[in-house]
């Protein structure tokens, strides 16, 4: 009897659960109406039957509880029921399968009309490839590969001079166009999935795999890889920005190709040398770093990495949120340099300054330090000397008072939570591995050593 009770209870409490439950899709903004509904039905199905399947045997336990003196009848076989409960499954299972088939048949036949994008994934973010004009891709081959070359262009490739790349985890698409996503992963499996759009599809390395959608709705929409991947899968995120298809056409024509990009002329040293010295007035004149001023050593960080903050606190990506403090200093100085010429100038002349390993002035625990470290490695290196691939930049050697300081930024989010900051975004999360300060210092300290 008390099981009885429990499966009624079971039925009621899984009923009233999903009636009030705020757990429901989230709103579609693409084409897939057809996925949620074969989801609906699936769920109806599977949902009716659960509930009389328990509610039957909560009824059988009652009436046929022990009674003394009762005797079973044996009855092992009953046609007309066996006919009638064979055909409702069927019904029932047909239903549930019958809706993914035509689904899948129109997930496979991508619309003639679709542009195409690539997706190329790898340990732990996302890039992107357009066709450009003549909307082919040029040839690729992971063997091509290279810091200089991350997508492994093909430079002879007359289709590919065109491509346009994007370094950003963010791709713009337009709104009620048919998109063709082309998956391609550098390394491991990953997952491309917008939740949103409802389409999911893996990144197999060594194949292209592809999924294709219409969104029907303005916005910006979360990338998610949904295959575990590797310690900082959790991190892999990216998105997927719907525009108005003039927003769309002028977001393209921003983006420079694949033959702008290898153009692109080294910056000038002594250009830079000039427009250093306002950076000179805290960073020190040899970019030694100043504690006091709360400028950290420039000389010896990797140049990528420099570029890309400089034109972060450009775009207010950094030094926007309302408690950095020092970031806020920074910003305006960042904005003297009026292009990325004028970058790459400065840059080209802090890559002449002497590299002396910045003093050291945190104190920690050494042997923690070194524990915490292990998952910082992945990206940063086992020397802390930096990995492009990875976007995650030099920590031996560097001012670690600095360090400290935007480990407790990244934890805290005043650094990393702006959208576009998707690298910072990414070490927000990573950074949770330094709990308290002091944490921080033993990571700082162990960083020290190396
Ligand atoms: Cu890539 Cu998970």
């Amino acid at each position: 009897m008390p099981l009885a009770v429990v499966l009624i209870l079971l039925v009621v409490g899984s009923v009233v659960f999903h009636l009030l439950s705020p757990w429901t899709f989230t709103e579609l903004a693409s084409n897939w109406g057809l996925i949620d509904f074969t989801i609906d039905v699936t769920f109806w199905v599977t949902g009716t039957v659960f509930v009389l399947v328990n509610l039957f045997l909560a009824y059988c336990i009652i009436k046929f509880r022990y009674k003394k003196g009762a005797r079973a009848t044996y009855e092992p076989e009953n046609k007309k029921l066996e006919t009638w409960l064979t055909a409702i499954t069927a019904v029932g299972v047909a239903a549930m399968l019958a809706p993914g088939l035509f689904v899948w048949a129109s997930f496979v036949n991508v619309p003639e009309d679709a542009i195409e994008v690539e997706a190329v994934g790898q340990q732990w973010h996302w890039t992107f490839r357009y066709p450009g004009d003549d909307g082919k891709f040029g040839e690729v081959d992971a063997e091509r590969i290279t810091d200089e070359n991350p997508f492994g262009m093909d430079p002879d490739d007359p289709n590919g001079q065109d491509d346009i790349l994007v370094y950003s985890a963010e791709a713009h698409v337009p709104l009620d166009t048919p998109v063709k996503f082309l998956l391609r992963s550098k390394d491991v499996l990953h997952d491309f999935a917008v939740a949103q759009f409802r389409v999911k599809m893996d990144l197999v390395p060594g194949m292209e795999t592809f999924l294709w959608l219409t969104p029907t709705k303005l916005g910006r929409f979360e990338i998610l890889c949904e295959e575990l991947c590797g310690i900082a899968h959790h991190t892999m995120r990216g998105a997927v920005v719907v525009d108005e298809p003039e927003d769309y056409a002028s977001w393209i024509a921003k983006q420079s190709t694949w033959a702008q990009d290898s153009m692109k002329a080294a910056g000038n040293a002594q250009v830079g040398a000039a427009q250093f010295a306002v950076c000179a007035a805290c960073h020190g004149q040899q970019g030694e770093g100043m504690q006091a001023l709360n400028a950290p050593k420039l000389a010896g960080q990797s140049s990528w990495y420099l570029k890309r903050q400089l034109q972060n606190y450009k775009s207010g990506t950094r030094g926007a949120h309302a408690d950095d403090v020092f970031g806020k200093q920074m910003a305006p100085m960042a904005a003297t340099l009026v292009n990325d010429a004028a970058i790459d100038n400065v840059i080209a002349h802090i890559e002449t300054l002497p590299d002396n390993p910045a003093p050291s002035t945190v104190a920690g625990d050494v042997g923690n330090g070194e524990k915490l470290y292990r998952v910082c490695s992945y990206c940063h290196g086992a020397d802390g000397q930096g990995i492009r691939a990875m976007n995650a930049p030099r920590a031996a050697g560097m001012s670690d008072w600095y360090l400290a300081r935007q480990l407790e930024n990244f934890r805290e989010g005043i650094r990393g939570s702006h959208l576009s900051d998707y690298y910072g975004f990414q070490m927000g999360l990573m950074a949770s591995v330094a709990r308290d300060e002091k944490a921080i210092n033993d990571l700082v300290a162990y960083i020290n050593t190396l």
